[in-house]
């Protein structure tokens, strides 16, 4: 009994650390590749890897692709003299090299500020604010200039701006230290270098041979947005699907989960959209689906929020879990929602490296946390009564 005991204690040991052990592992090997922006190498670099594990662990793995229209920016920047000032474009805004005098006009660019400033010809400045991006623009090329920069009203890069539609007119928002050193009548190059195509994501979906029919999806999304190596948002909730697969892998659980990897997500939710509209009847049968999102860093303690019933019982069976309500942003799990599913999401709040170049770090220990209350939850959920269906 005694041996008993303490080979039952070593194994749950060696379990627990073979485990964490296998969350750092997978970190680090996919943290290397860097942002896994959807269609760039990286991404996909990290899906044969992420694939790679869910096999060795004896799920079959299926990918799913799907695509949809992108607006990049391949790097863009306005020259005075020597110096190249970098900007970001606008989403919409036309591409093109424009060698013109600076004609800054003094407020938001409305059609009457534009009346009062000559920028005939020339690179027109306004500031950020007030009225939208699109009405500037047009403002801009009504007035007759051939470029247009907006400069931050806040601190910062001027970052994620969009026109929301097409403007003719080369369009670059910049922070406003850069914006403060624009001279009137000053010669600038602007140089807008922009690609709108059509970007091919693709999702991993992992399961036990034979299964169509599952009542449970462990979902969370694999890319990441440019410039950010998406250690928290999202290989956190990445490594936690993963890590759910593994300690599911000779239960029962097994047979009655799916687990997937969205690409497109900081796209707009594109690859759990697709995911929906590809797998209605699969979708149609599931009795929950659990979203991972942000899960590796301790900015609040760690939440759930979704469905009302779910949510009692992940708190019933966690007594220290948050509920949130409200926030947390966008994730896949709205997708499923929309489509009538039973939605569970996962987080642990929104740090300060969101979407920035510092998000290099996760806390393992934090995703197992979110495997174990993410389990004890299924448990609850599994042991009611099943649906009818
Ligand atoms: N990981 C975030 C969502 C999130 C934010 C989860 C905070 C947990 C806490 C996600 O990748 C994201 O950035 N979503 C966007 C919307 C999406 C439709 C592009 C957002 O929340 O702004
Ligand atoms: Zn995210």
């Amino acid at each position: 009994m005694r041996q008993l005991g303490v080979r039952a204690v070593l194994g749950a040991l060696l379990l627990g650390s073979t485990a964490l052990a296998s969350i750092e592992n997978d970190f680090s090997a996919v943290l290397k590749f860097g942002p896994r922006v959807t269609g760039t190498p990286a991404n996909e670099q990290a899906r044969t890897y992420l694939e790679g594990q869910f096999r060795a662990l004896g799920y079959t793995t299926r990918r799913e692709a799907f695509s949809y229209p992108r607006f990049d920016d391949l790097g863009s920047d306005v020259r005075v003299g020597e110096r190249t000032l970098r900007g970001v474009a606008l989403q919409g805004s036309a591409g093109g090299e424009v060698s013109a005098p600076v004609a800054l006009v003094p407020g938001v660019g409305t059609p009457e500020e534009f009346r009062g400033a000559d920028v005939r010809g020339k690179v027109a400045v306004v500031r950020r604010g007030q009225i939208p991006f699109a009405q500037k623009a047009r403002n801009a090329l009504a007035a007759g200039a051939r470029g247009l920069i907006v400069v931050n009203n806040a601190d910062g890069e001027l970052r994620g701006g969009t026109l929301g539609e097409r403007v003719e007119l080369p369009v670059l928002g910049v922070s406003a230290a850069t914006g403060a050193g624009l001279r009137a009548g000053q010669p600038v190059t602007l140089a807008v270098r922009v690609r709108q195509g059509d970007v091919r994501g693709v999702n991993v979906v992992a399961f036990k041979t034979g299964v169509t029919r599952p009542e449970l999806l462990f979902g969370a999304h694999m890319d990441s947005v440019a410039g950010a190596p998406g250690a928290n948002d999202n290989l956190s909730g990445t490594l936690a699907v993963l890590d759910l697969a593994r300690r599911a892998v000779n239960t029962p659980l097994a047979a009655r989960s799916y687990f997937v990897l969205f690409d497109g997500e900081e796209d707009g939710l594109r690859g759990s959209r697709a995911f929906v509209k590809d797998n209605a009847a699969l979708v149609g049968g599931l009795r929950a689906m659990f979203n991972f999102d942000m899960v590796g860093v301790n900015v609040d303690p760690l939440g759930v929020s979704g469905d009302d019933a779910l949510v009692n019982a992940a708190r019933e069976a966690n007594p220290a879990l948050r509920s949130f309500s409200g926030g947390g942003g966008g994730s896949d799990h709205a997708s499923f929602a929309q489509a009538g599913v039973a939605t569970l999401f996962f987080h642990t709040g929104i740090d300060p490296n969101y979407h920035q170049p510092g998000d290099t770090v996760l806390d393992p220990a934090l995703v197992r946390q979110t495997v174990d209350a993410a389990l004890k939850t299924v448990d609850a959920v599994l042991s009611a009564a099943p649906a009818s269906r």
